[in-house]
């Protein structure tokens, strides 16, 4: 029989590239989002990539009689992936008490559940925003944790913590904490990406669309950074090996592959590039000219990060695999198929 794993989020950008891989992997899925940041369509295209509509259930996970109801009546449920979560940074700055219910509360009534109805396992959408910006790179999943610029990042430091520490109140309870780096691309079939709501905060997003016409043209944030060409640098990973790490993280719960009850892993590439890089490389797999400015620095911006990916490497068996060029061609190939640029 099939494992039943609960995507909470599954119908946003994350999420629904994971609910494709667990689907394509056997496992059975259910949805839980309250499409605050998310299209229903989205449960169609899952669809016509594997071939099975997720079930679904529309609803915010900071109502604690609703998530209750839910649990009651969907037993059997064997591990989550949480990724449902508000995730602006900077709405976030403007409207931190939203976030701090939003992201904390609906853990805190996960959490709970998985006691009462005896849900074993989870994983955490985590991010590569707690370690601020670090003194050594890469970093490691020992660098210390700092404070965020935001309370969005905040939330997920805070997050790790509410699980880490019910984990060690309850034994039965296994979870992972994966920190992400930068996830970016689309599924090859364009049937899944990212569709921010309004302007784009994000890099990639704001790229594709400056080359479809939508903006006109990109800002570069800084050129004064201490870096090779002076702009910011990050580690891009693609959306799919992303996905692909929950599936191999839910396996190794599923199995009691876990080493203690409470792990973490980094997700990235262990290689950093800066943004004027990204453009090059934007340039160069789609032929398309970006117009761009160099603007000053954004606030809140860190200056570089990448991952140490030894741990998930050994541990977990995983490694992204996706060459960048690919990956920006995705993100462009489903901008186009979006906005039906042939
Ligand atoms: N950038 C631009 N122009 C843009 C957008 C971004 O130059 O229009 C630059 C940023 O300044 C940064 C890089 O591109 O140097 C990447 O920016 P993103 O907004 O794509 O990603 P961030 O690294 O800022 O954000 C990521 C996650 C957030 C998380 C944050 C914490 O997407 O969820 O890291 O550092 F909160």
């Amino acid at each position: 029989m099939s494992h039943k794993i609960l995507v909470t989020g599954g119908t946003g950008y994350i999420g629904s590239h994971t609910v494709v891989e667990l689907q394509e992997s056997g496992y059975k899925v259910i949805i839980v989002d309250d499409l605050s940041n998310s299209n229903i369509n989205v449960l169609d295209n899952i669809e016509k990539i594997t071939g099975v509509k997720p079930a679904f259930e529309k609803f915010n996970l900071v109502d604690s009689e609703r998530t209750e109801d839910f649990f009651r009546r969907n037993v059997g449920i064997e591990a989550i992936i949480h990724f449902a979560a508000s995730k602006a940074v900077g709405e976030s700055v403007e409207k931190p008490l939203l976030y701090y219910r939003n992201n904390l509360v609906s853990m805190i009534n996960l959490l709970e559940c998985q006691i009462k109805f005896d849900v074993p396992n989870i994983v955490f959408s985590s991010s590569c925003t707690v370690y601020g910006q670090p003194n050594i790179l890469p970093v490691t999943e020992e660098t210390p944790r700092q404070d965020s610029e935001s309370p969005y990042g905040n939330t997920k430091r805070v997050n790790e913590d509410i699980l880490r520490d019910s984990i060690a109140a309850n034994p039965q309870l296994t979870g992972i904490s994966l920190r992400y780096f930068n996830p970016i691309g689309a599924h090859s079939s364009a049937l899944i990406g990212e569709l921010p709501s309004g302007i784009p905060n994000n890099l990639v997003p704001f790229i594709t669309q400056t080359a479809a016409g939508i903006r006109g043209e990109l800002k570069v944030f800084g050129d004064d950074y201490n870096t090779s060409d002076g702009s910011a640098i990050r580690d891009y990973i693609n959306v799919v090996d992303l996905a692909k790490a929950h599936v191999v993280a839910i396996r190794r719960l599923l199995k009691g592959k876990n080493k203690t009850n409470y792990e973490v892993f980094n997700l990235g590439t262990g290689k950093g590039l800066s943004v004027l890089e990204i453009i090059n490389k934007f340039e160069k797999a789609t032929g398309a000219k970006l117009k761009y400015k160099i603007v000053p620095r954004r606030t809140g911006d860190i200056e570089k990060i990448w991952a140490d990916t030894n741990l998930a490497n050994k541990e977990l068996g995983w490694k992204a695999e996706k060459e960048l060029e690919e990956t920006l061609l995705s993100a462009w190939n489903w901008e186009k198929r979006v906005r039906e640029i042939k």
